[in-house]
């Protein structure tokens, strides 16, 4: 079906702006805030009996119109693009069969989740295609916005590209019980770039690519969403591959954020902007009511990509009614469990090639990802400190590991800024910084995987594994 696997250019950093790249014209590929924004739909399951809620996902090949008059092939969960929105409730497991109709390998992932192993979709437990699998998914952690997505090695990047991920939104009586805006007043915004041939309208993939310069918002691109005067909880969550946004209103104006990849924060704090690398999420509040109907607003993304970046919007906000408003955002919004005493500390250094070789490669402590070997031996239990550091000097990074949610202690030397105040499972590392981490591997025992979430890094090299028993 066309997919060739992984091609690899000259690399390409974020932060290089004299590399290279298929350049593509700055005017954006349509015209922007001409389409609306889709809801992504739920996913209804097929049983909930037995305390457990059960469905059955198909991993298929379709085609959608997400340019206007073009058609664009896809790999999707269940024919939708991004895959559909998974509910699920605190201690009521969910149940996925995965069935791979895709002509490629396939791995599903629950990021941020705390899964047994043989749950976690790790890169080498694939799904091969006419295969499929059953995924079992405790959800014994907080609420949180998770999301799922492809990860079988090497092609995980390709995959998630062209559309295998969605959402997996976690609640539960707690956070129900807070007055915060719900139902239709809360509102799944995912965000991502892509590359098309806007010719046939395809998706281009090549590794490193930074003419990916079209931002999808549930999978349309630069869509208006028309709100009430009132407040909305937006869960934001970068799936792109590479690109980081910084999203902010055109107006200056303020948003509140509540929650990060694993959930509420301590507090809410008053923003004008929200930062995200690939694979983070952050839940905001913003009020409408400030504005009167018929107010446009567009959501701008300051972070810039380099010489190929478009608009420098995501979507707009179409303010076109009033509506009554029972919700508030309260001042404490959770409390953190305190933090054990460490009982270990160890480093993590993430690099790759910077000087635009070829073939370029991405390692975890000087090694190339290797899936015979074990890179961390961690005793169960342990609550250990990382300390990780980006050795490049132009490429940014970022660090996930799956299995646990961590704190961030430190970030360059100082205390984190009040975005990482709650739990995360990715943080962003700009050229040169080091951030302290604290994670507690006391949930499950066995061998998982941390990596740069620049899935085209991790797709290079730059992933590493660790084992709990
Ligand atoms: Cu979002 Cu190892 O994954
Ligand atoms: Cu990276």
């Amino acid at each position: 079906t066309g997919f060739t696997g992984v091609s690899l250019l000259p690399v390409l950093n974020a932060r290089d702006a004299s590399a290279a790249a298929p350049q593509q014209a700055a005017a954006p590929v349509v015209t922007p805030f001409s389409v609306p924004m889709p809801l992504v739909p739920v996913l209804s399951p097929v049983s909930t009996s037995g305390g457990v809620d059960r469905y059955e996902v198909t991993m298929r090949a379709t085609s959608k119109e997400i340019l206007p008059g073009l058609t664009t092939d896809l790999l999707t969960f269940d024919g939708h693009f991004p895959g559909p929105t998974i509910k699920a409730r605190r201690g009521r497991p969910v149940v996925i069969r995965q069935r791979n109709e895709t002509a490629v390998d396939t791995s599903v992932h629950l990021h941020g989740a705390s899964v047994p192993q043989n749950s976690d979709g790790s890169p080498m437990d694939v799904i091969a295609p006419g295969a499929e699998r059953v995924y079992t998914y405790p959800n014994r952690q907080r609420p949180a916005s998770l999301w799922y997505h492809d990860h079988a090695h090497h092609v995980e990047s390709e995959n998630v590209y062209r559309g295998l991920h969605g959402s997996y939104l976690l609640s539960d009586a707690d956070e129900a019980a807070l007055p915060l805006p719900k139902d239709a007043y809360d509102v799944l915004i995912g965000i991502r770039d892509a590359h098309f041939d806007t010719t046939t309208g395809q998706l281009i993939y090549t590794m490193s690519d930074r003419a990916r310069s079209t931002i999808l918002v549930n999978g349309a691109p630069y869509p208006y969403f028309e709100v009430a005067a009132r407040k909305y909880r937006l869960r934001f969550a970068n799936t792109s591959n590479q690109r980081f946004v910084e999203l902010g209103l055109e107006d200056g104006s303020d948003m509140i954020q509540i929650a990060s990849d694993g959930g509420l924060l301590p507090e809410p704090y008053t923003t004008k902007t929200v930062y995200l690398s690939s694979g983070e999420r952050a839940d905001v509040v913003i009020d409408f009511s400030r504005y009167p109907v018929g107010t446009k607003i567009v959501l701008k993304n300051t972070a810039g990509f380099g010489p190929v970046e478009e608009v420098g919007q995501v979507m707009r906000f179409d303010v076109v009614r009033t509506a009554d408003d029972p919700s508030s955002v309260p001042s404490t919004l959770r409390t953190l469990p305190p933090l054990p005493q460490p009982t270990a500390e160890r480093t993590v250094v993430l690099r790759m090639d910077e000087d635009g070789r070829v073939d370029p490669k991405a390692y975890i402590d000087e090694k190339l990802y290797d899936p015979e070997r074990v890179d961390a031996r961690i005793r169960f239990g342990a609550s250990e400190i990382w300390t990780v550091t980006n050795a490049n000097a132009k490429a940014s990074h970022n660090f996930h590991l799956h299995l646990v949610q961590f704190r961030v202690l430190e970030r360059a030397g100082a205390a984190p800024g009040p975005a990482e105040s709650g739990l995360k499972d990715t943080v962003v590392l700009k050229p040169g910084e080091t951030v302290k981490l604290q994670m507690t591997f006391d949930s499950y025992r066995g061998t998982y995987v941390y990596h740069c979430h620049m899935l085209d890094h991790s797709a290079m090299g730059m992933m590493a594994t660790m084992k709990i028993c």
